[in-house]
């Protein structure tokens, strides 16, 4: 049933994030020219709002540290939180560490409350950044993602500021709960059940990324004017859940309960910027 396309693309897709990887571990190198000279110049087609499920994601949490939001006691994360507003082709790939300035906390001082309470980074590992260097969550989605839409999300402030507020236009969460799936330790939904749900409250089609039968992400995709659109184009196929297949036809949403390890971590993200 799978055309050759729908595996060769993903292939395509991941070698391009690999593009990127290597080269913020490697810091300088010729992929970095290859993926800037070459993708960076490519206009991307549209937007896909990526959001995570702290209940999946914190459960492999092995320790805790500030710059974890799963180990947050107060303000603990209740439902989907931010993982980055990408750049996408309509051929299923991406661009990735396009050209542009680098991340720079100050820019977004005035955000700072609202990313850290609706886009915490959910590990403590440090991410790459385009530069080489191991930096914030942000900088890194600013830099791998950001960079490839500015003919759209202009500026650092401006990305984090428009991610936001698509974020807050539509509370994933809430659609879920009052279509009757709320958070659970102990149910499982029908995956389908779940995309129409999002189906018709947004008017376009999700997909879904599941890790041991738990909803991990949350994929909603918009036009470059933020208008839904469906995240999978190819009309050949049958039913959207062929997009979703790292989920199985019953999925989870479990419940998310701080990780933190004694000790009461009060502001994280103080200490976390204060790092800086
Ligand atoms: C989304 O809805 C849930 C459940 O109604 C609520 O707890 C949460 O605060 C809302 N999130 C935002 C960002 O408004």
């Amino acid at each position: 049933m799978a055309s050759p396309n729908r595996e060769v693309l993903p292939l395509i897709s991941l070698l391009f994030s690999l593009f990127c990887l290597i080269e913020t571990n490697n810091g300088e190198s010729i992929v970095s020219t290859v993926n800037e000279g070459l993708e960076a110049q490519r206009e991307f087609d549209y937007f896909l709002l990526s959001l995570q499920w702290p209940g999946t994601v914190c459960r492999r949490t092995r320790h805790c540290c500030a710059s974890n939001g799963c180990c947050r006691r107060s303000n603990a994360p209740a439902g989907f939180t931010i993982h980055g507003l990408w750049s996408n082709y309509n051929d299923g790939t991406w661009p990735a560490c396009c050209s542009g300035p680098s991340f720079d906390i100050k820019e977004i001082s005035p955000l700072l409350e609202g990313l850290q309470k609706y886009w915490p980074s959910l590990s403590c590992s440090s991410s790459s950044t385009r530069h080489g260097k191991k930096g914030l969550f942000w900088a890194h989605e600013v830099e791998k993602h950001g960079t490839c839409s500015s003919s759209v999300t202009r500026d650092e402030y401006s990305y984090f500021l428009t991610t936001i507020n698509l974020y807050l236009k539509y509370n994933f969460t809430e659609i879920l709960t009052e279509a009757g799936y709320p958070p659970s330790n102990s149910e499982r939904y029908p995956l389908g059940g779940i995309i129409s749900a999002i189906q018709i409250a947004v008017g376009a089609t999700p997909t879904l990324v599941c890790s041991h039968g738990a909803v991990e992400e949350l994929h909603v995709c918009f036009y470059k004017d933020f208008k839904p659109r469906d995240c999978i184009i190819d009309s050949s196929s049958h039913e959207n859940m062929v997009a979703s297949s790292s989920c199985p036809r019953y999925v989870s949403l479990p419940e998310h309960t701080p990780v933190g390890l004694g000790g009461v971590i009060s502001n994280p993200w103080l200490d976390q910027v204060e790092a800086i």
